[in-house]
């Protein structure tokens, strides 16, 4: 038993620092708006789980819209099979020998499970393994959106890969997918997110028709991120949005210029002040090996206005403070760290509170699991 531990009960000040916390009344509401909003849209809430790597909340995201959930790695899909969960996206390619037969191991035993193709060079050996295991696997073929990560550039390419995909006896295609996440760093207000999201809709559109044309069936269109979902959602050719963030939130959620405000970020990290070096600078006990710089924003103070986070090392966070500030040594101060996601694959655990309450301590279950 880990006597560092805090129990469910105990008050939140028995939790130490550095730590990850999460306001659960902040985070249903998030969920509740989510759901709400697929509800009114008439698309499937899909839940990335990556964000989190926890089963007891990716069972409750299922739950709430029994639209099922999204990994990114084979193991976190076999951790999320273990632990109850049934209904798996998987939104990344496979082509390693050893691991399409762990997929196809994945496929037989859950309700639903999809992966994703982009070409030839993923869909021939995965068609290769799943004839040889003889099991029909799903398919979802991804579109470049104009992230320029992963998919198919251009609607001849998506025609072509789709008949291939036809003509391989053990490969059924599904749907189709496009990630558009690269909008949320290039729009600076609402209406321009709105602008945006439709028109990679509309493109996306284009691909679906003309694949619908050669007559395959496409059930699935899947897009979407925490902060363009609600834009794209309300496009008609979409069926299903796949956000990760969104119980979250998080710095750069904040610095987009998406709807979310501060009270909107229900994870947090708190932390502690260990030293007063000088009259304007405090340091806290939370730097990079605590939170996650992988992105352009620094940890934003979740209540005080008097201080700033700027600068960070290993295990000291550096924060400039205002004149009449009274922060000192021994002062709890909690931050919205820059990217939720990375800054919980940092962590072991986290806390679920409420009224200043342990209600949950939830594990990273899948932490590490990135093969
Ligand atoms: C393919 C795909 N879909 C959905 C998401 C979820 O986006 P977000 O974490 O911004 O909510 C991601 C995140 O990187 C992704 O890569």
């Amino acid at each position: 038993m880990d006597p560092y531990r805090p129990r469910i009960g105990e008050r939140i000040e028995r939790i130490e620092t550095p730590a990850v916390v999460v306001d659960l009344d902040t985070m249903e509401q998030n969920v509740d708006s989510f759901v709400s909003f697929a509800q009114d849209h008439d698309v499937t809430l899909r839940s990335h789980a990556k964000t989190h790597k926890n089963a007891a909340l990716a069972r409750m995201q299922d739950r709430r819209t029994n639209g099922g959930i999204i990994c990114q790695t084979l193991e976190e899909v076999e951790y999320m099979a273990e632990n109850g969960l049934d209904d798996i996206y998987l939104t990344h390619m496979i082509v390693n020998d050893s691991k399409l037969r762990r997929l196809v191991q994945l496929s037989q035993e859950l309700s639903v499970f999809q992966t994703t193709v982009d070409g030839r060079g993923n869909v021939d050996p995965l068609q290769e393994i799943t004839a040889e295991l003889d099991e029909i696997v799903s398919v979802v073929l991804e579109v470049d959106l104009g992230l320029e990560r992963v998919g198919v550039g251009s609607i001849d390419d998506a025609r072509e890969l789709a008949a291939h995909i036809r003509s391989c006896s053990h490969l059924e295609l599904v749907g189709v997918m496009g990630f558009e996440g690269h909008i949320n760093a290039e729009v600076s207000s609402e209406t321009e997110y709105e602008r945006r999201c439709r028109e990679a809709m509309d493109n996306l559109e284009r691909y679906v028709n003309a694949l619908r044309d050669d007559g395959h069936t496409i059930t699935d269109v899947k897009v979407g991120s925490t902060g363009t979902s609600k834009h794209s959602g309300r496009h008609p050719v979409v069926t299903e949005i796949n956000p990760g963030m969104y119980p979250f939130n998080d710095a750069n959620l904040l610095h987009w210029a998406g709807p979310v405000t501060k009270d909107d970020c229900a994870l947090t990290v708190l932390t502690t002040v260990v030293s007063e070096p000088t009259r304007d600078r405090v340091i806290v006990d939370a730097g990079s090996k605590t939170m996650s710089f992988d992105v352009d924003q620094m940890p934003v103070p979740a209540d005080r206005s008097d201080l700033e986070y700027y600068d960070y090392s290993e295990e000291h966070g550096f924060a400039s403070t205002a004149d009449a500030s009274d922060v000192t040594v021994g002062d709890r101060l909690s931050f919205i760290p820059p990217h939720v996601c990375t800054t919980i694959n940092l962590h072991d655990r986290f806390y679920g509170v409420r009224d200043g309450r342990i209600e949950e301590v939830y594990d990273v279950g899948a932490r590490g699991a990135l093969r």
